[in-house]
């Protein structure tokens, strides 16, 4: 099979390429814009393979994206190009709107008249993979409840408002033309390759320069963390395996509250880099907890939110494989293992990001 992955150079899909090379004998042709999200080097060895393909395409340029399914002929599409990074939303929701919205009714409309031009066969097996997120469903503030495939949808934030468009046009392209399509909606991602504006890798990276980690609010927010593998096997499943129409939610199980989360990352740090001198150097002698600072929440957080995966569990047979322990060691050692991929993604654009963004909270 050939598979048209949009935002293969980013975390999620760079593991979904990584997992197809590996571990099948399909082809991928990687559909990506190369935002400051994306690196090439997560892709490691297999974008060498001569199964893998490579275009440099923004999925709101129409035109050539035509011109990509046209050269490549595929059977399937995963989508999970995007913006993805809740903070950036809310100080610039626009390229949120732009690629998240415009750019999957753009690549939506591309796969329709591809597909309608498809003979009856291909046109029966091919699929539209959207790949979503859980912050569809709002905030569970309050309750123990979990987030199921009918729970109404509630977007606090500019990302999310703008994925839960998303989810609605491509059900809607179901509906309407029939496209055969399926839905994903997943939990916080975490393990190698994940940008460090996200939680666990800027914890990582910037307990190691000895810089403060900066905790929004008290830190009593609660997340349902998965390892990106698993995520990636389940994402093959359910294109493999899923009815089309249907949705899937994909979970780890595994609800922590953030504060606990980076105690866990500094004990790893305390044991896997006993003699951090950047961290003794600055005076830091309660060891790398010590680096905990309280910066202004996020406008509009979310306190809560966890996943009831009983759904593909039970009809596709997924579960995952990783526990948070175990996921969580692996992820930070990969961090000190990599710090050629570490040096790549902080340059430039991301170092001004984040000194604007966090030289006004600390
Ligand atoms: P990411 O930010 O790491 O990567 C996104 C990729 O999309 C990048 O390679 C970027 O260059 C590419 N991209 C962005 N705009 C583009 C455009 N206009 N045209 C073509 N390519 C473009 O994101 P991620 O964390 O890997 O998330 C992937 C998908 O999974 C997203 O749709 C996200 O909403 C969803 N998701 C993420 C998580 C998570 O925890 N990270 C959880 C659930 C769902
Ligand atoms: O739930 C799935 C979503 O998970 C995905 O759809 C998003 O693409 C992905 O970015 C992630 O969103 P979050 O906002 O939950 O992830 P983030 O890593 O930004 O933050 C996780 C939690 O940690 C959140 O409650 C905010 C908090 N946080 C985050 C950062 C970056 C901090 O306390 N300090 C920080 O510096």
């Amino acid at each position: 099979m050939k598979i048209l992955i949009t935002g293969g150079a980013g975390f999620i899909g760079s593991a979904v390429i990584r997992h197809l090379i590996q571990k099948t004998q399909d082809q991928v042709v990687n559909v990506d814009k190369l935002t400051y999200a994306a690196n090439l080097d997560s892709l490691g060895g297999t974008s060498r393979s001569d199964r893998y393909a490579f275009e440099q395409v923004d999925i709101c340029d129409r035109a050539a994206l035509e011109q990509v399914f046209t050269r490549h002929s595929p059977d399937a599409v995963m989508h999970l190009a995007a913006e993805s990074h809740v903070d950036r939303s809310i100080d610039g929701p626009a390229a949120f709107i732009e690629t998240n919205i415009v750019g999957t009714y753009s690549l939506l409309e591309v796969a329709k008249t591809y597909w309608l031009g498809l003979d009856a066969e291909h046109k029966s097996t091919f699929r539209f993979h959207h790949v979503s997120t859980d912050e569809v469903y709002g905030d569970l503030a309050g309750t123990d409840a979990l987030f199921t495939e009918s729970t109404a949808y509630a977007p606090s934030s500019p990302y999310s408002a703008s994925k839960a468009s998303s989810d609605h046009l491509v059900r809607a392209w179901q509906r309407t033309y029939g496209l055969p399509t399926l839905i994903t909606n997943c939990s916080n991602n975490y393990g190698p390759c994940q940008f460090p504006e996200k939680l666990i890798p800027l914890m990582i990276l910037n307990a190691l320069e000895a810089k403060p980690l900066p905790l929004y609010g008290k830190g009593d927010q609660v997340r349902d963390w998965l390892h990106v593998e698993d995520h990636a096997r389940a994402l093959c499943r359910v294109l493999s395996l899923g009815q089309v129409g249907e949705t899937y939610n994909i979970g780890g199980l595994n609800e922590k509250q953030n504060l606990d989360v980076i105690h866990s990352i500094c004990e790893l740090l305390e044991e896997l880099v006993p003699d951090n001198r950047q961290s003794r150097a600055s005076g830091n002698l309660q060891g790398f907890s010590g680096l905990i600072t309280r910066v202004q929440d996020r406008p509009g957080h979310d306190l809560r939110y966890a996943i009831d995966a009983s759904k593909i569990q039970r009809e596709l047979g997924w579960v995952p494989e990783e526990s948070f322990e175990s996921g969580l060691r692996k992820t930070v050692q990969w961090y000190l293992d990599n710090p050629a991929w570490i040096a790549r993604v902080k340059s430039g654009a991301y170092q001004q990001w984040i000194d604007s963004q966090y030289g006004g909270r600390l």
